[in-house]
């Protein structure tokens, strides 16, 4: 394994923060990126690791662009998302008539980015079977088309990154060991945000102005509790959660100086099943992949608070329809359930926004939008691909969701 010691060139690691957006300066993080730039002028097989949410995927492209290969493609695979009977084709090509549905030939990632970088995200995901083709690439460049003998040439950097143990994958013979000592002969592991000091601050600070800038809602201050909570949390979701963390916050409180006890509100504890979670973190044991799931799901059980609300509203004043503002003096509550003086609404995902001022009136034309959470992502998950035509890398991108969390639901929806 090779390793790059000596004194850091802060003003690189500066550039190059600047120029991914990249927020912090705990040593370990900038000593990553050190490693990072250090190594993208050699063309040796980098593996990044890292707990789920740290930020591996800046990784790849820092090493890309500064690197010579820089004007070549770089094409990001996750190699979760690919299902196992297609990846071999997909990475590799197939030849006419490789399988039944092989109607034509089809050039893989690896000879298209000849030339250029690979980045093979999720890699311990990859099934046995690829992980003999991908060592034979690391070894020569060479490769095989499903359904050919003929062995082809690529000129190929691979960056690969997983956030699983792959030793104890090693260990339960789910991935090999030659191919391992082989992709991480540059390792980077980026460090957990537990690790990270006071990083945690910049990075919130840094989202809550995104987020008021994005909803147009005044910006999120902490008082010293609220900062300190920050600080002392353990971030098992590491960054991808303090922005689920401060996009809620940034929408759902109406005290923009958040409070110790409001902060813990939104941080649940783990081994600690009496403190109480929020309900968007519940949601029957569900995880969430995207932050936009989380913010849905919020927006959602408010949806069906209101329109319960509405419901025993009407029952109590007979069948004459109730004017929303009605219910406000009869149901204090509600006010609870509207983000004054802010109201969201939801088209699709690229679209949501909260608008100010918002009225009652507002709120009630929103009841009536009688789509379901399912009914909304299946539409919003279609006309995504639709845009994309069919491309699912970029139907996810733009969706802000994984591939395989697209994969899963176009499965999950019979999205055709
Ligand atoms: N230092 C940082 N500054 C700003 N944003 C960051 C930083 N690190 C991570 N992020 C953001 O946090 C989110 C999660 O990062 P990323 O997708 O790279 O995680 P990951 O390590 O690939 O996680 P996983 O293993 O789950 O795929 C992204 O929105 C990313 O932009
Ligand atoms: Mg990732």
């Amino acid at each position: 394994m090779v390793s790059f010691l000596g004194i850091m060139d802060t003003t690189e690691i500066q550039r190059v923060k600047q120029q991914f957006g990249i927020i912090g300066s705990a040593p370990e993080l900038m000593r990553a990126i050190d490693t990072a730039i250090q190594v993208a002028r050699t063309d040796l097989t980098v593996l990044v690791t890292g707990e789920s949410g740290v930020g591996k995927e800046f990784f790849p492209q820092i090493i890309h662009t500064n690197s010579a290969r820089k004007h070549g493609k770089y094409i990001a695979v996750n190699c979760g998302a690919i299902p196992e009977g297609t990846i071999d084709s997909e990475l590799f090509g197939h030849v006419k008539g490789a399988f039944t549905d092989a109607v034509s030939e089809r050039r893989g990632y690896f000879s298209e980015a000849d030339g250029g970088t690979i980045f093979l995200d999720e890699v311990g995901e990859l099934p046995i079977s690829t992980q003999a083709r991908l060592l034979r690439v690391l070894e020569n460049g060479e490769f095989m088309r499903v359904g050919s003998s003929k062995v082809e040439k690529t000129n190929v950097r691979i960056v690969c990154a997983t956030n699983v143990n792959l030793p104890e994958a090693i260990k339960n013979g789910r991935f090999r060991e030659d191919l391992y000592y082989r992709l991480s002969t540059v390792p980077i592991n980026v460090p957990p945000l537990r690790k990270r000091g006071g990083d945690v601050l910049l990075l919130f600070k840094k989202f809550v102005m995104d987020f008021s800038a994005r909803y147009n809602v005044p910006k999120i201050e902490l008082d010293e509790a609220a900062t300190e909570a920050l600080l002392s949390y353990s971030w098992p979701g590491n960054i991808r959660q303090l922005k689920n963390v401060a996009e809620q916050i940034s929408i759902l409180e109406l005290n923009r100086k958040v409070t110790g006890d409001t902060m813990l509100g939104y941080l649940p504890q783990q081994n600690m099943g009496n403190l109480p979670v929020p309900a968007a973190q519940q949601n029957g044991g569900k995880t969430f992949e995207s932050e936009r799931e989380i913010l849905y799901s919020v927006l959602f059980d408010m949806r069906r608070d209101i329109t319960e609300l509405r419901r025993q509203v009407k029952e109590l004043m007979g069948a004459r329809a109730v004017a929303p503002h009605d219910a406000v003096q009869l149901y204090p509550h509600a006010q609870e359930v509207t983000i004054d003086p802010r109201t969201i609404h939801v088209s699709s995902p690229s679209t949501m926004h909260v608008s100010s001022p918002s009225t009652m009136h507002e709120v009630g034309e929103y009841i009536d939008e009688a789509l379901s959470l399912d009914d909304v992502e299946k539409k919003t998950i279609k006309s995504a691909l639709d845009r994309n035509h069919g491309r699912r890398r970029d139907a996810a991108r733009e969706l802000n969701i994984s591939e395989r969390t697209l994969y899963r639901k176009i499965k999950e929806y019979g999205i055709e």
